[in-house]
């Protein structure tokens, strides 16, 4: 099977298809055009498609040749609320709203799959699913496709998803077994102390020098309490407290969030963070109530699936064409949920190139991705999809 040749027939036609959804972004839950352009793109093919009942997404379902496994192909769809400064012709016309963590990419290049997959459908087994899942940024997207019924009729037996990667060439693939994304949680914590006058700290409990205490204690959790080479982050990103130079505060709220590979070592964190609130808190006569809010769990990649993505990219695009990441990011993905499921890979789709623009982070106003990534993305799911299928 020649992806290669089949993938250059089409790059034109996606290029163009990619430039109009990169014109016009949509955030999450109200990508109401992009769902229509994507159905209107795929409707005279085989594919079943469904779209969510919210408007927003849809669901593609392509029969094989044959009884077999069903693989389902996820891409989200949404933008971001960032004003673009790329200066492309081609640049949001949307002011505020910008596809700056290349979704525009991820849903092209799964646009391209189906469509190219439609194409040869009498050689693979079995049946693909495509996920065209709205809501990403704002980690609500993944659930709302669950609710519907992603898992159902038929059920999935595995589930794969890429994401543009700045920091690989374009042209390339990297992927990582096991932990490749981290889990993202929130907490809060709230300090209670007694309100007074600035000059009578006795007749008080002064919640700022407990706060600050709290700051410092639980930035000794990831140095001391967990294992050295167990990569987290804990970060405070808000204090908030006090309302004039004369009066004690009575009560501060802190916030942050908790990332990690693991989630023993989120529910360990959990735990040390509440020690240490509310100890501290009463060790100084205030109190200290946590909240902890779970995110996403950590994309945790199967092994198998990353061999065979490994065979099919060095068969189609090269053997130089991958690489292994030597490390795991720390952002979340909500392609997570999926994988309380069934088990799946996140694999990186090389975005950069020699221009300074190219390699900006994900998010970023300026950040150009290399469209010569489409093709390769394509290539690589396709020639993985049929590889599974047949194995
Ligand atoms: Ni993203």
């Amino acid at each position: 099977m020649n992806f290669k040749q089949m993938s250059a027939e089409i790059e034109e036609q996606m290029i163009h298809f990619r430039r109009r959804l990169h014109e016009q972004p949509e955030l999450s839950f109200q990508e109401f055009q992009t769902t229509k352009f994507i159905f209107d793109t795929l409707k005279n093919t085989n594919i079943k498609l469904e779209v969510c009942s919210s408007g927003t997404g849809l669901i593609g379902l392509l029969e094989g040749n044959g009884d077999g496994p069903t693989l389902a192909i996820r891409a989200d769809i949404d933008a971001l609320p960032i004003l673009e400064e790329t200066g492309l012709d081609f640049t949001s016309r949307i002011p505020g709203i910008m596809h700056a963590c290349g979704h525009d990419i991820h849903t092209t290049v799964l646009v391209g799959t189906a469509l190219l997959l439609n194409n040869i459908r009498d050689s693979f087994k079995g049946r693909i699913k495509f996920i065209f899942q709205p809501a990403e940024e704002t980690m609500q997207g993944a659930k709302q496709m669950i609710e519907e019924g992603v898992f159902l009729d038929p059920p999935i037996d595995h589930i794969v998803c890429l994401h543009t990667w700045p920091f690989t060439e374009a042209g390339k693939i990297a992927v990582k077994h096991d932990a490749i994304m981290a889990s993202t949680n929130r907490f809060e914590i709230e300090v209670y102390g007694v309100g007074g006058h600035a000059a009578h700290p006795h007749k008080s409990v002064d919640t700022i020098p407990i706060a600050a205490q709290i700051v410092t204690g639980l930035q000794q959790i990831i140095s001391r309490t967990l294992p050295p080479l167990e990569p987290a982050v804990l970060t405070i990103g808000q204090i908030h407290g006090g309302t004039a130079d004369n009066i004690i505060a009575n009560n501060v709220k802190l916030s942050g969030t908790v990332r990690t590979l693991k989630t023993e070592v989120s529910d360990k964190i959990k735990e040390t963070i509440e020690e240490i609130s509310e100890h501290t808190a009463k060790a100084h006569s205030g109190s200290a109530k946590v909240t902890y809010y779970p995110g996403s769990p950590p994309v945790i990649n199967n092994r198998r699936m990353v061999e065979l993505l490994a065979e099919a990219v060095s068969e189609n695009l090269g053997e130089d064409s991958l690489e292994y990441l030597p490390e795991a990011s720390l952002g979340g993905e909500d392609f997570s949920f999926y994988l309380q499921h069934v088990d799946g890979m996140l694999f990186r789709l090389g975005t950069g190139n020699e221009t300074a623009a190219s390699q900006k982070g994900l998010h970023n106003p300026g950040i150009v991705f290399d469209e010569k990534s489409i093709s390769t993305g394509i290539q690589a799911m396709c020639s993985f999809a049929v590889k599974y299928l047949n194995q």
